[in-house]
This record gives structure tokens, sequence and C-alpha cells, in this order.
């Protein structure tokens, strides 16, 4: 059976959807799930680069290795390859929609955040901030996960 594919989007791809990525990453390998996981940016402003410090360090914190991933912008070769598109805030899913992408999630759809925006925490001035951030991603993506395991439709998660 093919592997069910989730894309992760942020504005920058440095700081909130490689956390994403990272915390989904280490769950389908702990678990050994059929499921690949990518992200990428609405922008190609930080093309190349590796996560923001404060994302590396707080996902460190949570045994989760973000460091090796490197920023990419989203691409026309992106639409239809992925069973979920899941944008960190209404923004990005704006911008995904906008861009060609159909059936765009918000990552505060899952977890029980009721479709809150995950805060863009590029613009906080501490740490405090990355450690919120982290929360609410972790929890959203493991409820996110649980669906998708207990789906056989990828239109209905
Ligand atoms: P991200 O955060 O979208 O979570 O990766 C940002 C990173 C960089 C910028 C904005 C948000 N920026 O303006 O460069």
């Amino acid at each position: 059976m093919e592997p069910k594919r989730i894309l992760f989007v942020c504005l920058g791809n440095i700081c909130r959807s490689p956390i994403a990525e990272g915390v989904a990453q280490d769950i389908v390998n702990s678990q050994a799930l059929s499921i690949e996981v990518d992200s990428a940016g609405t922008s190609n402003w930080h093309e190349g680069e590796h996560p923001c410090s404060h994302s590396v360090k707080i996902a460190k914190h949570n045994n989760v290795d973000i460091s090796k991933q490197r920023s990419r912008p989203i691409s026309k070769k992106d639409i239809g390859k992925f069973d979920y598109v899941i944008s960190m805030d209404e923004q990005n899913r704006q911008d995904l929609i906008d861009f060609g992408f159909e059936n765009v999630y918000k990552l505060g759809d899952f977890g029980g955040f009721n479709g809150k925006d995950v805060p863009d925490p590029y613009f906080f001035p501490g740490f405090e901030g990355f450690e919120k951030v982290f929360h609410m991603i972790d929890t959203a993506v493991k409820d996110l996960i649980q669906k998708i395991k207990h789906s056989t439709n990828t239109s209905e998660i």
C-alpha cells in the first residue's frame, strides 16, 4: 500500500513547520507507520537554511532532532503529491489555496485547539514563546497522526 504523505507548511520553514515535521517523523519512526512527512515554506526567504536555533533547541529538549532539516519553498510539484497539507496559520492556508493546493487544513484543527493559529514565534522576543509553540505543535501533531492512522478515507480526518 502507498504511504500516506503529509506536508506541513509555515511562512519561512525555519521555525514552526520544521518542528511539526520533526515531531511527526519521530512518531512515524517509533511506531513504524507507513507515513511520509515533509515541510515547506510559503516564502523562499530562508531557502537552504537550517531551522532557527530556538526551534532546534526546544525540539532537542524534547528528544527530537530537527537540526539537519533545510528550508525549502512550496513548489507546484507538491500539488497533488500529499494526502494532507497542514498549514500553521490562516495566512499560510490562504496562500496555499491561492497557490493551487486543495483540502488545506490548519494544524490547530487538531488537538482540541478549535482551529487556532500556531503563533509565529519568529517575532517573539525570547525562548518562552517557543516552549508554548512546541507544546501546541506536539499536541496537535499527535492527534493528527492518530486520526490519520484510523482514517480509511484521506478526505476525512
Ligand atoms: P516560520 O517563522 O514561518 O514559523 O518559519 C518565520 C520565519 C521567518 C520569517 C517569518 C516567520 N521572516 O519574516 O523571515
